[in-house]
Order: structure tokens, then sequence, then C-alpha cells
């Protein structure tokens, strides 16, 4: 049985967590911010690192006491996200992992969402497609064994969440984007407007979602009391594209499982139209698709049995290649 504390603090949310053999959250505990950004309309890096200075070491502290017992690795998100977050969260695993004497364990960020499959009930085996869909990646990628993969396709230009948050400000619907579209489109057509599903013709896995925020935009200035009507058509042609994307990457590659991550993973219409695809599809729990400790616990789990060490020397990095 081996214990791995994980902690995250890539972008806004403060997610900490102690997760069993990789499968099994003992504890957990995430603070969003979402309440500090959303005057802004979108994350402050400045104040996002702020935040996570004032309450990593209370949340850890509270994660640890019910939890019980000890942990045997310290695992950390040091890229790719926002330097002074991740800042936060690097050095304060440094500083634990020190005085507890315990490893310490480097995690990148979108292989904790990768691993975020692995809390679920049902969880998939090695080699699958993975198609990860945040708030900043849009990608398809195959996993062969832990820690070898490969980008099949990303975006050009806008993620696919991006695209939520940034449609769901052209629609004064706040922030973040993605559940306040979700929300609104329950009351609209989706069919009203058949906004672009961007390269969808492009023959290969490469994604474009800016085109769609503009196609949005000249809706919205000429029918803005058809609001509910848009945003149900946006997010059909959203994930429309992710659809036609991930089924051609499984006829591609021949694999049979798919994992879907990340925060737009939370998405019920996406949910609902992966049933659409002949595969078996394996989606984390619901509360571990946005950014959460648990997932680089589990992803930190699989490192620290495959040897992956961090010093105090480990630094964070900005942007941070996954393959
Ligand atoms: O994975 P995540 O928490 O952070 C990043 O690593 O980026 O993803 C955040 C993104 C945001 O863009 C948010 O709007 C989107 O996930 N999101 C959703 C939903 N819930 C969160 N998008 C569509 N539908 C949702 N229900
Ligand atoms: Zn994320």
């Amino acid at each position: 049985m081996v214990r791995i504390l994980g902690i995250e603090s890539s972008c806004d949310e403060t997610g900490i967590a102690v997760v069993e053999d990789g499968r099994v959250v003992i504890a957990d505990a995430l603070a969003s911010q979402i309440e500090l950004h959303k005057v802004f309309g979108g994350v402050v890096p400045e104040i996002a690192s702020r935040q996570h200075t004032k309450i990593i070491s209370q949340l850890t502290k509270d994660v640890m006491q019910r939890a019980g017992g000890d942990v045997d690795a310290i695992a950390v998100t040091y890229g790719p996200g926002l330097m002074g977050s991740l800042l936060v969260g690097v050095c304060f695993a440094k500083a634990l992992a020190y005085s507890w004497g315990k490893p310490l364990v480097p995690v990148h960020h979108l292989e904790g969402h990768i691993f975020s499959a692995f809390l679920g009930d049902t969880v998939p085996n090695f080699p699958f497609l993975c198609l990860i869909v945040s708030g900043g990646h849009t990608q398809l990628v195959r996993c062969d064994a832990p820690h070898h993969y490969e980008i099949l396709g990303s975006t050009r230009d806008d993620a696919v969440g991006e695209s939520f948050d940034k449609v769901a400000r052209l629609l004064g619907l706040g922030y973040p984007g993605g559940p306040a579209i979700q929300k609104a489109a329950l009351e609209g057509n989706r069919e009203a407007y058949a906004f672009p599903r961007s390269m969808k013709d492009s023959g290969n896995l490469e994604f474009s979602y800016s085109g769609l925020k503009t196609a949005v935009m000249y809706t919205m200035r000429e029918h803005p009391e058809n609001l509910a009507d848009v945003a149900a058509s946006f997010e059909e042609a959203a994930v429309d594209l992710l659809l036609i994307k991930t089924r051609k990457a499984l006829e591609m590659t021949g694999l049979g499982q798919l994992v879907v991550a990340g925060g737009v993973a939370a998405n019920q219409r996406l949910r609902t139209r992966l049933q659409e695809l002949d595969a078996q599809v394996f989606l984390p729990p619901f509360k571990y698709c946005i950014d959460n400790g648990a997932m680089i616990a589990a992803a930190g789990h699989s490192r620290y049995l495959h040897g992956f060490r961090g010093d105090i020397g480990l630094t964070p990095q900005a942007t941070l290649p996954l393959s």
C-alpha cells in the first residue's frame, strides 16, 4: 500500500489530496478562487498566487489530519501553468519533503488529468486514447504506457474550455464559462445556428476554436435576444468538433479505449454524445474533472513507482511538453 500526498496549484484552484495506490482518495480538499477572479472576467495571476500562499498550508494540514497516518511521498504539479501559482505549490512541496524526509515527485499537470481516469470505479488499461479538454489545452494523446505519450493533435488557437469562457463573456454569462453556457443552453435550440466546425475536414487531428468564437460574436450582435439558442448552438458546435476529431483518432490508432479528462469533461452534452463513439469510454468522477489534488497524487503514484524524483533544485516550468 502506497500513500501519496498530491499538491496542485497551477492555476486558480488549490487542490490537496491523499490517495492510496493511485486509486482510492483517502482525504481531499479543493479551494476554488472563482469568487476572487469573477469580477475581472478571468484569472488574475498575481491574485491567484497570493491566494495559494494564504491557504495551502492550512488546507494541507486539514487533509493530512483527516487522512490520518503518514504518506510515502509528496507529488506536486511543476508545470505547465501560471509561474507564480506553480512556485507556491513547488516551494511548499519541497519544504514538506525536506522537513518530513520524504521523496518529492514532480508531476506534469496534463498527466494528472490523464490519471484522473484512474480515480473512477472502472479504469482503463494501457494503451488508450486520451482527449484532454481543459481551459488551457485541447489535445488527443496516445497513451501507450505510463509516462509514454504521443500527442496526435492539438488546438491551433483557443482551447475548447477557453472558447467556453470567451463566449460566456460575450454573452454576459460570467466566469467560468463552461457551467454557465451549459445552463443557458438547456433552454435553447442546438440547431438554431449552424456555427462552424473549423478544420473538421482537415484530414488531421488538429483543432481550431477561434473561428467559432468570432461567428458567435457576429450572431450575438445581430440577435442579442436569442441568447439561449446561441449558447446551445455554440455548445453543440464545440462538442461536435471534439467528437469528429476523436472518432478520427480512434479510427487512425485502432485503439478501443478512450479517456476524456479536463474541466470540459464535466460538460453534460459532451458526456452524452461520447456514447455515439465506437469505444469504451472512461470519464473521471465529476469532481475530478476540474483541477484537483487527487489527480496529481494518482499520477504521482505511478511516477513514484517508476522512480521519478525531484530534488531541492526542482523549478516550475510555465510551459512544459507532455511527450
Ligand atoms: O481542467 P481545468 O479545471 O483547468 C485547466 O487546466 O485549464 O478546466 C477549466 C475549464 C474552464 O475553461 C471551464 O470553463 C471548463 O473547464 N468547464 C466546462 C464545464 N465545467 C468546466 N466547460 C464546459 N462545460 C462544463 N460543464
Ligand atoms: Zn487542468
